[in-house]
């Protein structure tokens, strides 16, 4: 359950620290990596490491509690992403550059105007400002970021996938969103040359012919595409499913470059550990939020580590419409990432006995899990809006308002999160969390889509 294992030893530690400070286990030992001996003396006196012990200049952090600023030091920096033993194409650089193309191309969806980027657009933070994302027709749910997201352990609100590469096929065949079949797919990789030449420099020819391929046909798709998969024989079909993994995974190798960088947040928490204040980095606003996050306000429970997100699934019981919420969240995520043909422990996943695929087997289906959602990031939050798995809430200051008086948040006796009570923030504290939550996105990557194709720009403001 512990979503952070294989990042690096460093992040892998604190985080642990964060999931007992959660469980109510604290353990000061296991905060020795910044510095702490357990003894906790005031953070003036600490001097954070071994190095000079200097009193701090700003009162805002100096006067933060130590706990405090152990879990803001311990969220800074995010390393690169976890490698993923599933995908042995991971961090090839000609995986990632089949993913690019692949990732801006229109013809991958069934009605040949719909490409990744439609909903996570480059200049969005890999968003699209939508409530719910509109593809070939209106999704389910709101379009989370990519930037960063090779970090999670479950992707997706609900977790119904455990890879970046597993969970590709879905949006291409749904039919709300991209309405493609992995048929087309693979026969739009044989046909196009420049396709076929980055598939096969990456995964050796494939012994499929375009002759065997009927247009479509999918296991998961229409009548008609159900149909035409159905008369494929059994090594037909694998071969196709094996093809459509490996550009699952060369679209996940793409997305792996998208990292957010070094943000405001980072250079504060680099300063201060390096026995700075970090006050010339952050404004008075800024800083006060920073304090309420990680102190009272108590927000780093779940949005926890360098990724700002414990990877786990909580029901914070955002309100909706009509006061009845219908999305079962991880309840059905559970039964879909078990069951998933593309999952770590299936056939297509290159670790089949790793420590992913053991998880996934062993996923259960809770009912307490009704509702619940993976905790976003909060790492690029400020260009994200609108915020939750449905794109109900419209800013931040919104969000914090619900925080703070957790009105109309919807009660579900059984599957309550205890963790929740309203804050009661003053009009001040949301300013300065919101403030707070405004220092937490970098550069963000650089991003040049093919020539002529959608979604055109960097994401650099
Ligand atoms: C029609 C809009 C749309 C299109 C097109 C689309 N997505 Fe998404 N994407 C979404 C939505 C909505 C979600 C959240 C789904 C959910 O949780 O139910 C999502 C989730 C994701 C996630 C999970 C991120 C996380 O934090 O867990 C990844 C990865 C992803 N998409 C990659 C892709 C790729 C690659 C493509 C192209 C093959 C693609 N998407 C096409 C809307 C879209
Ligand atoms: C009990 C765990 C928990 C706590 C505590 C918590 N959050 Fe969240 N947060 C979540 C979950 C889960 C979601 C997504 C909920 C959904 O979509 O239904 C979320 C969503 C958000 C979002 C929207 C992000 C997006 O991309 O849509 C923001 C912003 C946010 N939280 C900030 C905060 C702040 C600030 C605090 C402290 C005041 C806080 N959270 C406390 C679990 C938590």
């Amino acid at each position: 359950m512990i979503a952070f294992d294989s990042i690096s030893a460093i992040s892998r530690f604190l985080s642990t620290g964060g999931l007992l400070v959660l469980a109510g286990v604290v353990s000061a030992g296991s905060f020795a990596i910044v510095g702490c001996d357990g003894a906790e003396p005031p953070v003036a006196e600490r001097g954070l490491g071994d190095r000079e012990v200097r009193p701090a200049k700003d009162d805002v952090i100096a006067n933060m509690e130590p706990a405090a600023l152990r879990r803001a030091l311990s969220s800074s920096p995010l390393p690169p992403p976890p490698a993923d033993p599933t995908n042995q194409y991971a961090d090839d650089p000609s995986a990632a550059e089949l993913g690019r193309r692949l990732f801006f191309d229109t013809r991958v969806s069934g009605s040949g105007d719909v490409s990744c980027a439609t909903c996570h657009q480059p200049d969005r933070w890999f968003t699209d400002g939508l409530e719910k994302s509109r593809g070939v027709d209106t999704a389910a749910r709101h379009a989370p970021t990519l930037i960063d997201a090779a970090h999670h352990r479950w992707f997706n609100w609900d977790g119904r996938s455990d890879s970046m590469w597993g969970h590709t096929i879905r949006p291409i065949e749904n039919p709300l969103e991209m309405g493609g079949d992995r048929t087309r797919l693979v026969r739009l990789v044989l046909q196009d040359d420049e396709l076929k030449a980055g598939y096969e420099a990456t995964f050796g020819a494939t012994s499929l012919s375009l002759g065997e391929l009927p247009p479509v046909a999918s296991p998961s798709g229409g009548p008609r595409s159900v149909e035409a998969w159905e008369r494929l024989s059994p090594v037909q079909q694998d071969r196709i499913n094996r093809v459509t993994a490996n550009i699952g995974k060369s679209l996940a190798a793409f997305q792996r470059t998208l990292r957010g960088g070094v943000s405001p947040f980072d250079r504060w928490a680099e300063a201060v550990s390096a026995g700075g204040d970090g006050g010339e980095i952050l404004s008075d606003s800024e800083r006060r939020g920073l304090v309420l996050f990680f102190g009272r306000a108590e927000c780093w429970e779940c949005h926890s580590g360098p990724l700002f997100s414990d990877g786990e699934f909580h029901n914070i019981g955002i309100p909706v419409p009509d006061g009845l919420p219908r999305d079962p969240g991880r309840y059905d995520g559970a039964l879909l990432v078990k069951n998933d043909p593309f999952n770590a422990a299936g056939r297509y996943s290159d670790d089949v006995e790793g420590r992913q695929a053991i998880l996934s087997r062993g996923v259960k289906r809770d009912p307490e899990s009704w509702g619940a959602f993976r905790t976003p990031t909060l790492r690029g939050v400020g260009r994200t809006a609108p915020y939750m798995h449905d794109g109900s809430i419209p800013d931040l200051a919104s969000v914090l308002r619900f925080y703070s008086t957790l009105e109309g948040a919807i009660q579900l006796e059984h599957h309550q999160e205890s963790v929740l009570s309203p804050l009661g923030l003053d009009a001040q504290e949301i300013e300065d969390l919101q403030a707070f939550l405004g220092t937490l996105t970098g550069p963000g990557p650089r991003v040049v889509p093919p020539p002529g194709e959608r979604g055109t720009g960097t994401s650099e403001e």
